[in-house]
């Protein structure tokens, strides 16, 4: 280990001296990202071993966990001459004179892996990861990467890298050639002692001085293509192509030059300022009041599960992936057999598709364990019920499960809608009790909406969201009331979507404007999929519960002709075999004849009309929810909607979108289409805040 002499200094970027090495460290918790004083620190560190004869090279190094993760994201928003000049440092770097080396843990990503390649090596440990992630936050990699990945890595690897976003291994890298040496042991002595070895080499491999292999026309060419299906509507993937296709033609420095315009093009675009939304709101929908990280937990060893179906071996399977033993249980040896049939023939369906291998399937198999006997319960810590939506049948279970789950065990409901209260009155431990519901599929979709009941503790609390992130679930904690944030929103949608058609427009219509927001299925095609039969059997039972006559709008009749959706091969609309919807001319029929038999005149409905009603009615209910407390944060709104319901992230969600549009719109498109706009929608427009400010006003209050 190399024993550097620090020399203490009120900077982000720390110098010390390691014989004829200097050593800067970076260290900006939590996770070294550029910002200001950064650059300052680098610059400085850079003109101290300029001016130093006894410099023979430098390293730059990460203090903490990661090197630097990327530049500041939260330094996006400002004036342009107060954020972090980070390209300013890799300039600086890339005409340094004496060797720089790049030392490598944790992760180098974004602006972090920029500044790696503006150095004249890199080294790292097997672990680190590196990329270029900047797609994902609706940008571009802005300070050199679209033109010095290329320049290592070839054309291809470079757009593959960073059109994905995902990371790489430092192994990878290192035989990829963008990381010069792999550290086993000490990173900071190996990178000094690497530094040493090179001191005295020269030229200097400069990056920006290379040429990109492989840059073909096809190579470019199948990239343009590959992001018309993977990143459908979005500003900055193709300006990556653009960019990657003219690290190859042009020099270096125009390169540089355009890469730097582009990315204030897209960082200033509504798809960033989305997608950065999103990365704040996750995090954010992570943090719970009242819970700390000293909340006490229990420990997720075994998991049950009642019921076999599809939602219930969905549920199995997150548990079965992260190496958590299941006990599935059904009432008929029949369903159990489907259930587990379903759940092994999901697993060898990936196997397949080379994304496991068959010992792995049997791995995960052989931790399930199937019973008929719900007695078989009671040694499991966490007991999650998934059974249909029936609220005596809940009961009954949880009444059974009171009596059979060890003392301390969490008491689940993968409710949807029901009243996760009255659940918990049924057992002597409401305290335990809690509903996680999980979407459909639920082996697939990210969302965990965790249903916090009245009297639902801290403990099981705290457990159910770690529980989310070890199964790799993005938990957001939302309070009790018909449907809670999701369904609650969707239903208010779905009255809108249907109330289009009636006034005139087609379904597929209706869906296309949904589409054109980017969403891949519109509100029929989304009922269609989950079946008509449920949101019929939900009406059927808010009529009565209200004492309304039994519903018969047009897609009731429908459902009663026996179409229930693609389960039925038929719905609203046919579907061929690749499950493409075709409209039906006598669905079309049918709702035809509905109007002239309600006597309504149909009019024309725009496109824009019908994205505006059924955008702001999710809007303006998830307003509602806000100031009902449901919700905590509108931006767990939007998470729950972009994980749970494909609401494209790079629109933020709907309350961003709105925000976007600007609430004074928002709620004047409202009004002119009939809806009342939410107290809370119409005080922010008047106030001319957005949603984000409200969130940011209610977290400091
Ligand atoms: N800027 C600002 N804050 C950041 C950040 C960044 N680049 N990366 C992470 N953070 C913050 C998070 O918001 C979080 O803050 P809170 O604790 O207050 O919620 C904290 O750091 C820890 O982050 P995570 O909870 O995500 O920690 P993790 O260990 O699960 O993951 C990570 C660490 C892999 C680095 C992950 O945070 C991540 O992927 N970060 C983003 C990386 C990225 O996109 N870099 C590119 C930036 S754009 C760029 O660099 C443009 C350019 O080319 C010039």
């Amino acid at each position: 280990m190399s024993t550097p002499e620090s020399s203490s200094q009120p900077s982000l970027v720390q110098q010390s001296r390691d014989g004829d090495i200097l050593v800067l460290t970076i260290n900006n918790p939590p996770v070294n990202a550029f910002s200001p004083g950064v650059p300052e620190g680098l610059k400085a560190g850079l003109d101290a071993a300029a001016a130093d004869d006894s410099v023979k090279a430098v390293v730059i190094i990460g203090g903490g966990r990661t090197f630097v993760a990327g530049a500041d994201i939260r330094t996006f928003d400002m004036p342009r001459e107060q954020s972090p000049d980070l390209r300013g440092t890799i300039e600086k770097l890339d005409a340094f004179t004496k060797p720089t080396v790049a030392a490598i843990h944790g992760t180098a990503l974004g602006g972090g892996l920029e500044l790696a390649m503006g150095c004249t090596y890199r080294v790292a440990v097997p672990g680190a990861q590196v990329g270029l992630p900047e797609v994902k936050l609706g940008v571009l990699p802005g300070a050199g990467g679209t033109q010095r990945l290329p320049r290592v890595v070839g054309a291809a690897k470079a757009l593959d890298m960073m059109l994905s976003g995902n990371p790489i291994r430092a192994t990878e890298a290192g035989q990829l050639g963008l990381i010069d040496r792999i550290i086993d042991g000490d990173l900071l002595a190996g990178a000094v002692e690497f530094a040493r070895e090179m001191a005295d080499a020269r030229p200097l491999p400069r990056i920006s001085e290379r040429s990109v292999p492989g840059a073909t026309p096809d190579v470019f060419a199948a990239a343009r293509q590959g992001i018309r299906k993977t990143h459908r509507g979005q500003l900055s993937p193709s300006l990556i192509v653009d960019l990657a296709e003219m690290a190859a033609a042009v020099p270096f420095q125009e390169g540089w030059d355009a890469e730097a315009t582009k990315f204030m093009e897209a960082k200033d675009s509504p798809q960033s300022r989305g997608l950065r939304h999103i990365f704040f709101a996750e995090r954010e929908s992570a943090k719970i009041p009242g819970i700390t990280k000293d909340t006490p937990t229990t420990e997720i060893r075994s998991a049950g599960i009642i019921g076999a179906g599809t939602m219930g071996g969905g549920i199995a399977m997150n548990f079965l992936n992260v190496g958590i033993p299941v006990t599935i249980v059904e009432t008929q040896q029949e369903a159990l057999d489907r259930g587990l049939s379903v759940i092994r023939r999901n697993y060898e369906n990936t196997a397949r598709k080379g994304r496991m291998s068959m010992e792995d399937v049997e791995a995960r198999m052989a931790l399930l364990t199937p019973t008929l006997d719900m007695g078989d319960l009671k040694d499991a810590d966490i007991i999650i019920e998934a059974v249909f939506e029936n609220m005596d049948v809940k009961k009954d279970i949880f009444t059974r499960l009171d009596g059979i789950a060890k003392p301390g065990a969490i008491l689940a409901s993968n409710t949807s809608t029901l009243d996760v209260n009255e659940i918990a009155s049924v057992t002597s431990r409401p305290e335990s009790v809690i509903g996680l519901h999980f979407f459909s599929p639920a082996n697939v979709m990210k969302l965990l909406e965790i249903v916090r009941a009245e009297k639902t503790s801290d403990t099981v609390l705290a457990t159910s969201m770690a529980l989310a992130k070890r199964i790799r679930k993005v938990g957001v904690v939302v309070g009790v009331c018909d449907g809670f944030v999701g369904n609650r929103m969707v239903h208010r949608y779905g009255d809108e979507a249907r109330q289009i058609v009636e006034e005139g427009a087609r379904p597929e219509d209706v869906d296309a404007s949904m589409n054109a927001l980017g969403l891949p299925m519109g509100p029929f095609q989304m009922s269609d999929m989950a079946g008509l039969d449920i949101g019929h059997a939900i009406r059927q039972h808010q009529a009565k519960v209200a004492g309304q006559p039994k519903p018969d709008g047009w897609l009731d009749r429908i459902v009663e002709t026996g179409r229930k959706g693609q389960k039925t091969q038929g719905g609203i609309y046919d579907y061929d075999e690749t499950r493409r919807p075709i409209p039906n001319a006598d669905m079309q029929k049918l709702i035809e004849d509905y109007r002239a038999e309600k006597g309504i005149t149909p009019r024309e409905i725009t496109q824009e009309e019908s994205t505006k009603r059924l955008a702001y009615s999710l809007v303006n209910e998830g307003a509602k929810i806000l100031e009902e407390g449901i919700a905590q944060r509108a931006g767990d709104i939007d998470v729950i909607y972009i994980y749970g319901y494909g609401f494209p992230a790079y629109r933020g969600g709907p309350m961003q979108y709105a925000s976007e549009q600007g609430l004074k719109n928002v709620v004047a498109d409202l009004e002119k289409y009939g809806q009342t706009p939410a107290p809370l929608l119409k005080r922010l427009a008047e106030e001319g805040k957005t949603f984000a400010q409200y969130d940011a006003e209610k977290g400091r209050a």
